[in-house]
């Protein structure tokens, strides 16, 4: 028996929460052809890997790389920290279908920056990550923001039939050209003013397709509970699966309500389709005049357009700096990002090790100085939250960034070290793994990730990329499952 590959000697942790094995995992091409003992089989290539884990490559259900994937195609902040799938298109806002040519509204603009970025059809925008491959594999959602951008001259209205019809032809469209499922951000100015009619009728349309409706609810702070009831109504009335993205109880007043949510996704889960993400920090982050400065502790400046030299400094320090209040300095800053310290530590491990959660970067990786999700999430989890804090199993937390993510949105092949699967792997050391990244720093590798392989090639060996872009436009394949 030969293989191109054979990585020796590791703890295999193959996705589905089995504890480790020892044993070797040969590879051929793009395929896992063999896992166990293979001192039999002989390869092109051997990786002896004594003492590290092996474990399916991470996949990143909630980013917002559209345009990424073609302007920063090596991807390192994702492949770094061992991540080999990324579902873009995320709280509304996806790169297609996008027919205006002219201005477009926060934070639509924020994911894509470059005018020439947009596509008019999401087949379009697959072709070209068909002809111009990043590093990693990335499915795509379809934002119902972008579908209102298209059809609503003013984005202040609830959409008209007409709109709401054409809205929903160009969604049906994109879905049967492969996008993922449908995302809605009603939470963001440009869908505001959009009815849960409005939600609903869209979500028909996904659900025609056997797909997910993922969203970042209308509210995540003082309302989160009629967030979540309005997300379960547009399931029901739409027979749509739904996911709630990076849940979250933000806001001071809010802290502890997790107790309430998860209660509530429990109990709806008895009832229909229901799952969730979330994200291992305290902090959020997204445009700086989001109303979230006045429920947070501390706000980070992320990213000023008009005074870039203030990334990376708090609020409060430049309004004091230019004595003004901080709403003023606020305004100043925009067009802007921020970090806000909004949510209880709490919370985050209680969501995280709710019993249904996946693990999401939710990364925006433009401007000096991102949030450290962007390069930090995935080792965070595996180091400082199951490592040292032992909320879960090195295993546990692997598979809620594996099989888990892959089983929710039907990524069949994807997430699990199995033989016949795709080889999207990653070596780590689990005595080490960490994030590089702080709030300080936000921008700098994790330690640990030895090496990651997307689809048999290798992207990422010791702190490296390799230039390799082996990363495909991937699709639905498998049905969409409650996890
Ligand atoms: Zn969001
Ligand atoms: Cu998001």
């Amino acid at each position: 028996m030969h293989a191109d590959l054979i990585i020796r000697g590791a703890d295999i942790i193959d996705g589905t929460g089995a504890p480790r094995r020892k044993g070797d995992v040969a590879v051929s091409d793009d395929r896992i052809v063999a896992t166990g003992d293979l001192k039999h089989w002989t390869s092109g290539r051997e990786i002896e890997a004594k003492g590290r884990v092996v474990a399916p490559g991470f996949i990143d259900p909630h980013v917002h790389h559209d345009a990424a994937m073609l302007t920063q195609p090596d991807m390192e902040f994702m492949t770094s920290q061992g991540v080999t799938s990324v579902i873009n298109g995320n709280c509304g806002f996806s790169i297609a279908p996008l027919v205006p040519k002219g201005e477009i509204p926060a934070p639509l603009r924020m994911i894509i920056e470059d005018e020439a970025l947009r596509f008019e059809t999401y087949a379009a925008y697959r072709d070209r990550l068909l002809a111009e491959p990043a590093a990693v594999n990335a499915a795509c959602l379809i934002g119902h923001s972008t579908l209102r951008v298209n059809e609503l001259p003013d984005l202040n209205r609830p959409a008209d039939a007409a709109q709401l019809k054409e809205m929903c032809r160009k969604l049906d469209r994109a879905l049967g050209e492969g996008a993922i499922g449908l995302s809605t951000g009603p939470f963001y100015p440009p869908a505001r003013a959009s009815t849960t009619e409005e939600l609903i009728e869209v979500a028909k349309i996904t659900q025609a397709h056997g797909k997910l409706y993922v969203t970042h609810m209308r509210d995540e702070g003082d309302r989160v509970v009629q967030g979540l009831e309005e997300t379960f109504t547009v399931g029901r009335e739409s027979c749509c699966g739904v996911h709630v993205s990076h849940h979250k109880c933000a806001g001071l007043a809010n802290h502890g309500m997790s107790v309430t949510t998860l209660k509530m996704i429990d109990d709806a889960m008895q009832k229909q389709d229901v799952g969730l993400d979330t994200t291992p920090w305290i902090a959020s982050s997204t445009i700086l005049d989001s109303g979230r400065h006045r429920q947070a502790t501390r706000v980070i400046v992320a990213e000023s357009i008009p005074y870039p030299q203030m990334a990376g400094r708090d609020l409060s320090d430049i309004a004091e700096e230019w004595g003004t209040d901080i709403d003023t300095a606020l305004q100043k800053l925009l067009p802007a990002t921020g970090i806000f310290f909004i949510m209880s530590e709490d919370d985050v491990q209680r969501i995280l090790s709710y019993e249904h959660t996946i693990i999401c970067s939710d990364g925006i990786p433009s401007g000096k100085h991102p949030h450290p999700r962007v390069w930090g999430t995935f080792p965070r989890v595996l180091g400082h939250y199951a490592r040292d804090l032992s909320l879960f199993s090195l295993e546990e937390a692997v598979r809620r960034m594996t099989s888990m993510p892959a089983d929710r949105f039907g990524l069949g092949g994807r997430g699990r070290i199995a033989v016949g699967g795709f080889a999207d792997l990653v070596i780590f050391d689990p005595d080490t793994i960490a994030e590089g990244a702080t709030f300080e720093t936000p921008i700098r590798p994790a330690v640990g990730i030895d090496r990651v392989f997307v689809n048999g090639r290798e992207v990422w060996v010791d702190g490296e990329k390799t230039g390799a872009r082996p990363g495909r436009p991937l699709e639905q394949t498998a049905p969409c499952m409650v996890v």
